[in-house]
């Protein structure tokens, strides 16, 4: 297993150019079943959960080739509907082909995916969507296992106790677009990514309106055409970078993002001191000050997103006073706070909010990374600690982030990738 290992303490300067969105690319990869008709998606970021949904697409029949950054997906009428166990146990991700291949098939078996390193993951608003446009969705033998002879448009609320669902959104959006009659979909998440992929179901014929506020109307159609997409860029990729450079007192520039889609992210690095300027695509971070401590509440978009939490709390750790994370879309998300005490940092996590009180460095170490942002923000601790991290278990890291110690050394810093056990 690959390690990655740091040495702290250089500012990062220069440019680092942002790749399209893991959390957007899925969906839309998903999106193609939905259509016989060929479909190209551009800008397709080199990641493992990409090659993953490809593989789960490929193990259906779909004819995917994925040549640099360009994916084309030709899924033909002789499908399998079955999304096995070795596939959906790797990434939960995949129950994205839930509700394409249930529109298009009107039958679907998808391996009932568990929580993961942060937290349990409940599929009951995804279940709800399914069975709120008519299909008959029983769970057994560890598999969700929906049919339907149509799919009938209707009125979902689709908020759970946590807010809106981004994924069963997704799920529900790509199921309607093929249903008979309108669908409106009631507490729909916001996020850009769930805008984008509306975008790309527009551009393949659906009809859809409202997505990117709290109501999403569908109006069903008998079929799909074939398009080409570039989805979005990545923010959390971007925000991670912000935080790299922020946490070693850096001069960066972001390109290809939008800072847009960063507004609660840009006011937090503000108000901790970073100067921020933005253009269209491009965002600089000038972290050259001391670092203030703040308060973070993670929300539903457009509030501060949880796949942030991580990465701030490593800077934060440096902050001069205390600071307090509230996480509240997975409310045990705080592993990375242990190893970052590994590090010096003082964490002390209680139910779902985090105190910390910064320090005024952080010491290298060994630690772990446990899931994707967890392991983002050991490297970023890294960056800016005395001496040498190392953060094993880093495959969680590839899942999400393309390249990022080639990126990481091209802004200044010392990192290298070793394999090992
Ligand atoms: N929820 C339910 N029932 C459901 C679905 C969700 O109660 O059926 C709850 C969740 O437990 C959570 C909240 O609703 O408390 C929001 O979960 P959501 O469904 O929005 O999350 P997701 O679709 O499973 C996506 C991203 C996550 C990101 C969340 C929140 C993808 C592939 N994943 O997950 O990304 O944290 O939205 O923004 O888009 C990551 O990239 O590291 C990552 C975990």
């Amino acid at each position: 297993m690959d390690k990655l290992l740091i040495k702290g303490g250089t500012s990062l300067k220069g440019k680092v150019k942002i790749t399209g969105s893991k959390n957007a690319t899925l969906p839309i990869l998903a999106a193609c079943l939905l259509t016989e008709e060929p479909c190209v998606i551009h800008e397709v970021p080199l990641l493992q959960d990409i090659k993953t949904m490809l593989g789960l697409l490929s193990s259906l029949g779909a004819d995917v080739t994925f040549n640099k950054n360009k994916v084309t997906i030709c899924s033909g009428n002789q499908l399998s509907l079955e999304a096995p166990y070795d596939i959906v146990s790797k990434m939960r991700a995949s129950i994205y082909v839930l509700g394409p291949l249930l529109a298009r098939f009107h039958k679907v078996k998808v391996y009932f995916p568990g929580g993961c390193a942060i937290g349990p993951r409940p599929i009951d608003l995804h279940i709800k969507g399914m069975e709120s446009l008519g299909a008959e969705v029983k769970v057994e033998h560890g598999y969700i296992d929906a049919k339907t002879s149509v799919l009938k448009g209707t009125n979902i609320l689709l908020e759970g106790t946590s807010g809106p669902s981004v994924g069963a959104t997704a799920n529900v959006m790509m199921a309607a677009t093929l249903a008979n009659g309108t669908t409106n979909i009631i507490g729909a998440a916001l996020e850009r990514e769930i805008v984008d992929l509306a975008n790309f179901l527009i551009a393949l014929g659906a009809k859809i309106d409202g997505a990117g506020s709290s109501t999403i109307k569908i109006t069903g159609i008998k079929k799909l055409k074939g398009s080409e997409w570039t989805p979005i860029s990545d923010r959390i990729e971007a925000g991670s970078f912000a935080c790299a450079a922020a946490i070693t007192h850096g001069k960066i520039e972001i390109d290809n993002c939008n800072p847009e889609h960063l507004g609660a992210v840009n006011l937090t690095l503000r108000s901790i001191g970073c100067n921020i300027s933005e253009t269209k695509n491009k965002l600089t971070i000038n972290a050259e000050s001391d670092l203030m401590p703040t308060s973070i509440i993670t929300a539903p978009y457009p509030g501060f997103p949880t796949d942030l939490q991580a990465q701030f709390m490593s800077v934060l750790s440096v902050a001069d006073g205390t600071s307090m994370i509230t996480e509240n879309i997975f409310k045990n998300r705080f592993l990375h706070a242990l190893e970052l005490n590994r590090m010096g940092a003082q964490i002390k996590v209680e139910d779902n909010v985090a105190v910390i009180d910064g320090i005024k460095k952080l010491s290298g170490a060994q630690v772990m990374a446990s899931d994707l942002r967890a392991s983002v923000a050991l490297v970023i601790a890294g960056l800016a600690a005395q001496g040498e991290t190392v953060v094993s278990r880093i495959y969680h890291l590839d899942r999400g982030y393309e390249r990022i110690e080639e990126k990481l050394h091209s802004l200044g810093a010392v990192v290298k990738r070793v394999s090992g056990k």
